[in-house]
């Protein structure tokens, strides 16, 4: 069987949110304890929406800086920049001959993205979902921390790892380079793992504090609609103030969330940062008015985020040491990588 190693990217696009924090990073730092893991900052993935950014490498020492941050150990683990492993592009060139058409043009992400405009989006927006499928291949990653958000892509990844070893079946066999896995309670046997999704916990998918139906995003126009990860006390206590929510006090039990977006998603953010239910949290909170529990829940915000945001602006001041971080995570990972690749060509015949 594959050994257990975990993989798992962020965009350096924008201001990471709270929603980045509890559906990804924080997952990110608990896996450390159990397993290997590469955690990595997808600088390709960041110009399929947009091309020229203004400061591309400093949000990416940004994203860097908050990894570290919030606690990932770049010594145990390996944490890098994309850009800097080029076998990332190289299978993910290869994944584009494996995926159809028919997959990208489902992708509700791509069509989000695309808008109305299909016809004048980058090609690269339309296959991003092939790139993703190599970040976490090319390291034969067995599993994927992410949000509700990346579950369709993470399905693609798997669709596109069990075609390509069904294609190739013979020449692995004949290379002996198949590993045996469980399937169900089949046991298959191919080069690539079958990855499983991460996705977890009370805060898979944070909503904006404006609208609760749309996901807190870096994209949304609008600051007041999430809490960024380097907001200060008093800007964290005014967004949850000024955070949507219904005249009604909080009910004493889940079900009584129902048609509720708004007051489930503060619930959920407080679940979320104390580590515990929405059950606990109504448990403690239940019958009570906003005006209770949002100052509460403006407090444990400040306590778990404020340190992260300190020593962010601590590693920011020294560009060079986190640049030495992720050259040394890039050759680490490029190392694995290129184990991957010498394989791949040889499976195609490259
Ligand atoms: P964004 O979606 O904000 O542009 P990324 O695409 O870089 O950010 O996502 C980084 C990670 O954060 C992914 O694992 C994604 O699933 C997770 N994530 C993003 N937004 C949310 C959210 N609102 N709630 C929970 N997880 C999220
Ligand atoms: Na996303």
């Amino acid at each position: 069987t594959f050994r257990q190693l975990v993989f798992s990217g962020v965009q350096p696009t924008g201001n990471l949110h709270l929603g980045n924090y509890l559906g990804a990073i924080r997952k990110f730092v608990a896996l450390q304890e159990s397993h290997d893991c590469i955690y990595c900052v997808v600088d390709l993935h960041s110009i399929t929406a947009q091309l020229v950014h203004e400061d591309l490498a400093g949000q990416t020492r940004s994203i860097t800086a908050a990894f570290l941050a919030a606690g990932i150990d770049p010594k145990k683990h390996i944490v890098f920049n994309q850009a800097r492993v080029p076998q990332h592009a190289e299978l993910a060139w290869i994944f584009n001959c494996v995926a159809r058409i028919g997959w990208m043009n489902r992708m509700t992400q791509f069509k989000d993205k695309a808008g109305k405009d299909r016809e004048n989006a980058s090609l690269g927006l339309l296959a991003y979902p092939s790139l993703m499928a190599a970040d976490i291949l090319v390291y034969r990653a067995t599993h994927v921390p992410v949000g509700e958000d990346q579950k369709q892509h993470l399905e693609l990844t798997r669709d596109i790892a069990q075609k390509f070893n069904n294609d190739f079946s013979h020449r692995i066999a004949e290379l002996g380079l198949g590993v045996e896995m469980q399937m169900g309670d089949e046991v298959v046997n191919g080069f690539f793992p079958i990855t499983e999704p991460l996705i977890g916990g009370a805060a898979t998918r944070v909503m904006s504090l404006r609208d609760g139906s749309k996901k807190m995003s870096k994209s949304d126009p609008s600051d007041l609609s999430r809490i960024n990860l380097t907001d200060d006390a008093d800007t964290i206590s005014k967004k949850i103030k000024k955070a949507k929510t219904d005249p009604e006090a909080l009910p004493g039990e889940v079900d009584g969330l129902l048609g509720r977006p708004e007051a489930d998603n503060l619930v959920g953010i407080y679940a979320g940062l104390a580590d515990t239910t929405r059950e606990a949290v109504l448990k403690e909170f239940g019958g009570q008015q906003f005006s209770t529990f949002k100052p509460a829940l403006a407090d444990l915000a400040v306590e778990k985020l404020a340190p992260i945001a300190a020593e962010m602006r601590r590693l920011m001041a020294d560009p060079a040491h986190i640049d030495a971080v992720l050259k040394d995570g890039g050759e680490r990972a490029g190392a694995i990588a290129e184990q991957t690749m010498y394989s791949v060509r040889d499976i195609i015949g490259l």
